[in-house]
């Protein structure tokens, strides 16, 4: 006999995405519209800076915050698009968002300590919360308010034990993109309280129509912890390369934490994400564009299948489908969708109960497939 594992991990509650990923594993020609992965494969150029630099014999540890040549590469790209000065004792490099998350989260957590989550939220944020002991306090965003915060109910959620308030905007799973008074009150409100503000900015670029991307820490610099990504801006996913940027006493906790958790970040990554923040204008708006084209394309299309109800996408690579009028929740929507029509979503209820009667669909694959799933849409013959 051995002892127990940790009990953090032994939930029994059902994964709503592993099942729905067992069932379409199963199937052949799933038009799969499930994951946050561009489906474009990474800028060959970008590619190559990795592969040349591996010739050249970078396969080695880098200095434990990072190769300077990728964090001034961080600091010049945001003085350049955000005007915003920060030095070299406020950035790491990291292995992706989730990575900064969870070190950034060792830095501040101490058990019992509570951190505010706008619901629907990307679902680790919970897991990353309580990795450190803390508490999750859930505050939802409503479908009539366009998922943007109610600041009097984010305010009454604020307590003595609260830490931190995380901020992801624009939001996965929502779309949706936080105006600055919506961001200069969350600020007001973290202020009044003494608290931290996580900034995830993962998707920073991807802003259509009149929304505008405000970086979180241009309004509060003092007290905001920024995640970045290479991920989603340059279609990196598996390089793992992304970025913590905050105030120093943050970053050497942060460091102290890594210095258990993966010491460096990967080598290569970090040259590769060099070449592509320096050559940021090369990629980012093509990018940009096709996912644009995509969520407006269904955003129209989706719009007149009636049982649907769909807003634009204000932001993000999302777009976040009421399928309240269909009859079935959520979760027998997809699986109803998958099984009928070989299209793949996650239903909302999986960001969080304040998700329930929604489904998200990422435009993660090219307007053929999206097509395909217009088509799926618009033919499914619900069932009465
Ligand atoms: C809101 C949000 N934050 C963070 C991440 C993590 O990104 P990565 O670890 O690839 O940088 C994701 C990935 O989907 C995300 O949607």
């Amino acid at each position: 006999m051995v002892k127990p594992l940790s009990k953090l991990f032994q939930n029994p509650e059902t994964n709503i995405l592993a099942e729905i990923g067992k069932t379409a594993a199963l199937m052949h020609g799933v038009v799969d519209l499930s994951i946050g992965d561009p489906d474009q494969t990474t800028a060959r150029s970008i590619i190559d800076a990795a592969y040349t630099a591996m010739k050249q014999g970078y396969t080695h540890y880098t200095a434990s915050a990072g190769d300077p040549d990728y964090l001034q590469a961080v600091l010049k790209f945001h003085k350049d698009y955000f005007n915003l000065d920060y030095d070299l004792t406020n950035v790491r490099a990291t292995a992706g968002a989730s990575h900064a998350l969870f070190i950034a989260m060792g830095a501040i957590i101490d058990p019992g300590d509570e951190v505010v989550i706008l619901e629907p939220y990307f679902t680790s944020y919970k897991v990353e919360v309580e990795a450190f002991g803390g508490k999750p306090v859930f505050v939802q965003t409503k479908p009539e308010n366009g998922f943007q915060p109610n600041l009097t109910e984010l305010k009454a959620a604020v307590t003595a034990k609260t830490k931190a308030i995380i901020v992801n905007s624009p939001c996965n799973p929502t779309g949706a993109v936080f105006n600055q008074q919506t961001l200069t009150d969350i600020v007001t409100i973290a202020r009044d309280a003494d608290l931290y503000i996580f900034a995830d900015e993962v998707y920073w670029p991807y802003v259509f129509g009149d929304n505008k991307f405000i970086p979180l820490e241009s309004l509060a610099p003092e007290r905001t912890i920024v995640t970045g990504s290479l991920s989603k801006v340059f279609a990196m996913t598996g390089f793992r390369i992304g970025y913590l940027l905050a105030p120093k006493p943050i970053i050497d906790a942060a460091g102290l934490l890594n210095e258990g958790v993966s010491y460096t970040p990967v080598a290569p990554s970090q040259h590769a994400g060099t070449f592509a923040l320096n050559h940021l204008q090369e990629f980012m708006p093509t990018l940009q564009k096709a996912f644009a084209t995509r969520l407006n394309y269904l955003a129209e299309n989706l719009a007149k299948v009636p049982y649907l109800k769909v807003q634009p996408a204000a932001g993000s690579i999302y777009l976040f489908v009421d399928i309240r009028q269909s009859g079935l929740d959520d979760v027998a929507f997809s699986d109803y969708l998958l099984k009928e029509k070989n299209v793949l979503v996650i239903p909302g209820r999986a960001f969080g109960a304040a998700g329930n009667g929604f489904i998200r669909i990422a435009a993660t694959q090219d307007m053929p497939e999206l097509k395909k799933a217009v088509v799926a849409f618009q033919t499914l013959k619900l069932p009465q």
